[in-house]
Order: C-alpha cells, then sequence, then structure tokens
C-alpha cells in the first residue's frame, strides 16, 4: 500500500515506521559495526577501563553496545524511546526503553556515558539538550566522561546533503536514498541542531570540562568530564 505525506503528518507512528526502516537499511550491521569500533579507538576505548559502567544513551538498534562488547566491556546499558528499535538487540548489556530526558538510572551510577547521533532527534533546542546534559551529569560519578558523537554542518555534510537531493544518485546509492528518507522525517529537530552550533558549544561548556573535541567529516566527536565539584 502506497503511503501519502498527508498520511504520514496525520498519523505520526506511520512516519516512525518509516524513519526506522530507513535507519536500519542505511548500513548493514557489519558495516556498522567497523565504523563504531573505529569511533570509539578515536575516542580512546583502549584506556578505559574493560569493567567501566557505561551507558550508551539513544542506543537505537545497539550497534553500539555490540562494538563496546567485542572490544571487552562487561558492563554496558543502552537507553532508547523505541521498543521496536531495541527489540534488534541481542547483545549482553541490559536495555532501557526510556526518554532520555528523564534517565530511568541512579545517580552518579556509571563511569561513562555514550550518545552517537541521538541528540540531534530533540525537538526543543535548547531546552531538551539541557534536560538531557542535566541527566548525564546526575548518572555520572565525579571525574565521569561524557562522549557524543554527532551530525555537525560541515562543508562535507553540507555536499551530503546536496548528493541526497540528486534523484539519479539516490537511485544509484542506497544508503544516500535511506539517508534522504531519515533527514526528510527528521527535518526540523535535525536542521534545528545543525543551526545551532554556537548554543550547543555553549551549553556543553557551560556544564563539562572538555577533554577533546574534533569537528570535520559531517560530524562533532568530543569528550567531556564532569566535575560534581564544578569545573570552573
Ligand atoms: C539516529 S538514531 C541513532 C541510534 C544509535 N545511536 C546508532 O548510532 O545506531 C537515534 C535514536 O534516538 C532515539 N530517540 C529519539 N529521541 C529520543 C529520546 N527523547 N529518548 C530516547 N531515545 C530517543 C530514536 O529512537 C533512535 O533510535
Amino acid at each position: 500500500m502506497k503511503r501519502s505525506l498527508k498520511d504520514e503528518t496525520s498519523q505520526p507512528h506511520l512516519a516512525q515506521a518509516r524513519w526506522e526502516q530507513a535507519y536500519l537499511a542505511f548500513e548493514t550491521p557489519a558495516a556498522e559495526q567497523r565504523k563504531f569500533i573505529r569511533r570509539l579507538n578515536r575516542l580512546g576505548q583502549a584506556t578505559w577501563p574493560r569493567s567501566a559502567r557505561i551507558v550508551e544513551l539513544f542506543c537505537g538498534r545497539g550497534g553500539g553496545l555490540l562494538a563496546l562488547e567485542t572490544l571487552g566491556f562487561t558492563a554496558i546499558e543502552g537507553v532508547d524511546v523505541s521498543a521496536s528499535l531495541v527489540d534488534c538487540y541481542a547483545g549482553k548489556g541490559q536495555i532501557h526503553v526510556a526518554d532520555c530526558r528523564a534517565l530511568p538510572l541512579a545517580a552518579a551510577s556509571k563511569e561513562i556515558v555514550i550518545v552517537q547521533g541521538g541528540l540531534h532527534h530533540l525537538t526543543a533546542l535548547p531546552e531538551d539538550l539541557a534536560t538531557v546534559l542535566t541527566e548525564v551529569e546526575r548518572v555520572l560519578v565525579s571525574g565521569g566522561r561524557f562522549v557524543i558523537v554527532e551530525p555537525w554542518l560541515t562543508p562535507f555534510l553540507q555536499l551530503v546533503h546536496a548528493a541526497t537531493r540528486v534523484r539519479v544518485l539516490r537511485a544509484i546509492y542506497q544508503p544516500l536514498a535511506a539517508l534522504a528518507t531519515m533527514i526528510d522525517l527528521e527535518r526540523p529537530a535535525y536542521f534545528n541542531w545543525l543551526h545551532q552550533p554556537g548554543v550547543i558549544l555553549e551549553l556543553f561548556a557551560s556544564r563539562f570540562k572538555v577533554v577533546k573535541m574534533r569537528l570535520g567529516w559531517g560530524k562533532i566527536e568530543a569528550e567531556f568530564v564532569v566535575s560534581k565539584g564544578g569545573h570552573r
């Protein structure tokens, strides 16, 4: 059955189902694993204790958690609001179906919090981001790490956006078609995020000490540390 844009606007669950289909089709689980392991290497996982209590927020189908498991981490949890996506996860970590603006986790219970491609789904910026950061601060121990990878409006990402608008490229390169669908369905939140870099960076800096930050290839990759006594 063909769905129209009107159906999706009036029935958000249809848009959600279509977004999840595109997300699952974007890359194979094997390609996704290679990507997550490369990222975690860049983010310094080799220096993290294997017993570190880690939670991945906005964990989706759990590919990031599987990568952590492959790397030998033993105390991993994930949080995502989509029951259907977390159902795809078959790893050993504990999963919570919940909104990351109200984490079902105890205070000072984690050494590391990771987010990969979730913050740009928050609909109200900067309010929702501030709420999530307050939750991250709450669940981290003093000195705990907060690691993020999110889209960032670099020239490369602008080029990718331009490519998603070219029908023939979408037709010959399936990941581009999947990306175009995802962007289309998450458009307000996605562009709201991409167009407020200053507000976002200021908010991070007001809550955490920046350990490292790299902007490139359409992404921000950063590591922050929380100091419960304040870092300023
Ligand atoms: C782009 S996906 C990223 C998933 C995963 N981190 C990955 O890289 O494969 C974004 C995820 O955020 C989830 N999400 C969106 N808003 C959320 C919220 N407020 N609380 C928890 N999860 C949320 C969606 O269900 C989706 O799984």
